[in-house]
């Protein structure tokens, strides 16, 4: 069969800075799926595409050829709405987890499919699975049944490969060729799983700072305002809110050590941070699935949100109560003087939890479920001398080497009533969430 484009013509129009047809997009999209197109072409285009861009019209198109690429799923025959929150990606993320059940209790349906960790950000998948007995992998049957009144109400799983298998080859592709962060190739990536998810709310958690693919607010309000965007024109409701992830999220990054905080937020505690952003994108869900009125934080409080948790573990054969894995090797990080916190980088402590075995280089790669950094103070926080800073996790001490070298540099303690101290005590007041971007 004769092509209807030629790879090579697609790609010079990318480069001369030209704009591509809806069918020039709709053929390249396709070819590449079947194989047509080869991947150094494919690399040869995200990279014109990286440096040249694509305008609102491209992206939209761009986006649907990667939906038309593989199956959607559909929702409708449960008897609830549906909401669906996604992140960019950053150091001690860990939203999800008390998130989906929180969500849940409120009636309204979660389905969280999940992704594992590449570099220095973890995946979902890879901290529940720190869980005995978790199992990522679920049929689809199986995520209707836990999403229906029946069931929880909540699940997070793996995505099937039938969604946008477009999207998963050339996410590779863009992973080793330094092409990830783009804002047309993230928006459409992100989008094109989650529209062909089948969710009818949807809430993006977009990051901005050291720990994120977006490092400054200007970049970060673009890729949510595309994807905002994207998200409308396909009948979601889509909003998304800015969070700060120039610091970690929380005081654990690592495996078993954000569940365990996680579980502590579903008993009512846990990091402020954590709890305060937990509760902005469940108030956001909430709203855009169509419910108001809800009081979220009592359901953390009283033991609801954990009693959801507790059903959707073990309907993927986890046991909510079988103690988490621990550490045998730890290394503590002490302070060398009195002050405050004045920073913490969030890409550092994301660097050294991965050194420690909590994240993959390669996705074939095993994790450790121990293997993470535990931090004991946040910016703006006052520590004595000789008060521990953080403390390194790990089952293989020969990482602890790599990872103290990827935290030097990293932390600063300042005088407690210098400007510095002052300014990160303000931060750290301010909060999590910076800006909130709607239709
Ligand atoms: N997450 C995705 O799914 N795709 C991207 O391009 C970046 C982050």
């Amino acid at each position: 069969m004769s092509e209807q484009f030629d790879a090579v013509d697609i790609i010079a129009t990318k480069r001369d800075r030209e704009e591509l047809t809806d069918a020039q997009i709709d053929w390249v999209i396709d070819a590449y799926t079947r194989g047509v197109v080869a991947d150094e072409q494919m690399s040869a285009l995200a990279m014109a595409i990286y440096l040249n861009g694509m305008n609102r019209r491209e992206i939209a198109r761009w986006t649907d050829a990667m939906i038309r690429s593989g199956e959607r799923m559909d929702f409708s025959s449960i008897d609830r709405p549906t909401a669906d929150k996604h992140s960019t990606g950053g150091v001690g993320d860990k939203i999800t987890l008390p998130l989906a059940p929180l969500v849940a209790v409120f009636g309204v349906s979660v389905p969280q499919l999940s992704g594992r960790g590449l570099g220095h950000t973890g995946g979902t998948l890879d901290k529940l699975e720190a869980i005995p007995g978790w199992q990522a992998n679920i049929s689809n049957q199986q995520i209707l049944d836990m999403l229906g009144s029946e069931g929880p109400g909540a699940v997070i799983c793996a995505a099937g490969s039938g969604l946008a298998p477009a999207d998963k080859k050339l996410y590779a592709l863009r992973d080793i060729t330094s092409t990830v962060s783009c804002v047309p190739l993230i928006a459409s990536s992100i989008m094109s799983k989650k529209i062909a998810e089948g969710t009818s709310a949807l809430v993006l958690d977009v990051k901005v700072g050291s720990g994120a693919f977006m490092k400054t607010f200007d970049q970060a309000t673009e890729l949510a305002q595309t994807m905002v965007a994207l998200g409308t024109d396909a009948g979601v409701e889509t909003r998304a809110l800015l969070t700060d992830m120039s610091t970690p999220l929380g005081l654990t990054a690592g495996n078993a050590l954000e569940v365990q905080e996680s579980l502590d937020v579903l008993a009512g505690g846990g990091p402020k941070d954590v709890v305060d952003l937990t509760v902005a994108l469940a108030r956001e869900m909430l709203d855009a699935a169509g419910k108001t009125d809800c009081d979220v934080e009592a359901a953390l409080k009283d033991g609801r949100a954990m009693d959801v948790w507790r059903r959707m573990i073990s309907a993927q054969n986890g046991d909510p109560d079988a103690p988490l894995p621990v550490a045998e090797h730890q290394h503590t990080i002490t302070a060398p003087r009195a002050g405050t916190l004045g920073s913490l980088d969030a890409l550092a402590v994301g660097v050294a939890a991965w050194r420690l075995g909590a994240g993959r280089a390669r996705k074939e790669d095993p994790v450790q479920a121990v293997a993470g950094v535990q931090m004991h103070v946040k910016p703006g926080d006052e520590v004595s001398a000789g008060a521990p800073l953080l403390t390194l996790h790990t089952a293989t001490p020969e990482r602890f080497d790599r990872a103290i070298e990827a935290l030097e540099g990293a932390w600063s303690l300042v005088d407690t009533d210098s400007e510095e101290g002052q300014s990160a005590r303000d931060k750290a007041q301010r909060g999590v969430v910076l800006e909130r971007i709607t239709a």
